[in-house]
């Protein structure tokens, strides 16, 4: 299964949860790849795969395939394609190729049978390498920040993601909304929670992420937070995510 997690608000919670949500499934013995198309290249330093000659701007541009650039991780079962800066460069040199929306797909589709879940993690933005992404998935996993204005682009998102099941991909499905830096004893937490699940109901995933440091922390030690602190809240919170999201799979 191909999922791509998206939120065009920056700073919610998308690396932060490829990294772990992909560790905890991969340490239940899921063959898990991350496929990070981020300019920002978050989730390779946080693995500290940062590459340049292994970037996926190299199958992006045509020079190399994409089954060449997977590297392994310190996690068994767990691979990934990193990204570099050049990624930036992509999107405008993609522009006028006829098949720029379908470039990750054609690529994906020549690995994705080796894989139980293949993660996508994406930049803040909803240009060339988030729809190319979404194009080539089966679902999409929506981080909300708890935070003011959470919820104000996710109808912008929404009407991105039908947008693309309308022209490049009929298949694809919301697989869920997650919570995200969640704050129990913060009003506002607990506001932004209840108006998601008013609008979102069972698409809002019933385990939130606490706000937790050790999750913040661990990216700077190139270590998933389940590898850096497994229990931690937040380690334990993406444990119990990963359970939530196998069941979601099952129906
Ligand atoms: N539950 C959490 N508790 C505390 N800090 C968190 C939590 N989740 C993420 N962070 C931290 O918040 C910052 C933003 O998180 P992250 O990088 O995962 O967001 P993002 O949506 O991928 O950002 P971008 O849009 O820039 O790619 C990072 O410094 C991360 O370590
Ligand atoms: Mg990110």
């Amino acid at each position: 299964m191909i999922l791509t997690i998206a939120n065009q608000k920056g700073g919610v919670g998308k690396t932060t949860t490829v990294v772990n949500l992909g560790t905890a499934l991969a340490s239940i013995d899921k063959k898990v790849l991350i496929l990070d198309v981020d300019p920002q290249y978050n989730s390779s330093l946080s693995f500290n795969r940062y590459n340049h000659e292994l970037s996926i701007y190299k199958a992006l541009s045509g020079e190399k395939k994409l089954k060449d650039l997977i590297q392994e991780t310190q996690i068994p079962n767990l691979k990934i394609i990193s990204a570099c800066e050049d990624l930036a460069a992509a999107e405008y040199e993609l522009a006028s190729d006829e098949n720029r929306n379908f470039i990750i797909k054609e690529q994906l589709d020549q690995i994705k049978e080796e894989y139980d879940y293949i993660f996508i993690d994406t930049p803040p933005t909803l240009g060339l390498l988030t729809i190319s992404a979404l194009a080539a998935s089966d679902e999409v996993l929506i981080p909300v920040q708890c935070e003011f204005f959470a919820l104000e682009g996710l109808s912008k998102l929404v009407k991105t993601i039908d947008m693309i099941k309308e022209n490049l991909n009929t298949n694809l499905k919301i697989n869920g909304i997650v919570l995200t830096m969640y704050d129990k004893r913060n009003s506002l937490s607990t506001l932004i929670e209840d108006e998601a699940r008013k609008y979102f109901d069972t698409v809002v995933y019933k385990f939130n992420v606490p706000r937790n440091v050790k999750l913040s922390e661990a990216p700077s030690h190139g270590l998933p937070a389940i590898i850096y602190d497994l229990n931690c809240a937040g380690s334990q919170a993406y444990i119990g995510l990963a359970r939530e999201f196998i069941e979601r799979n099952k129906k």
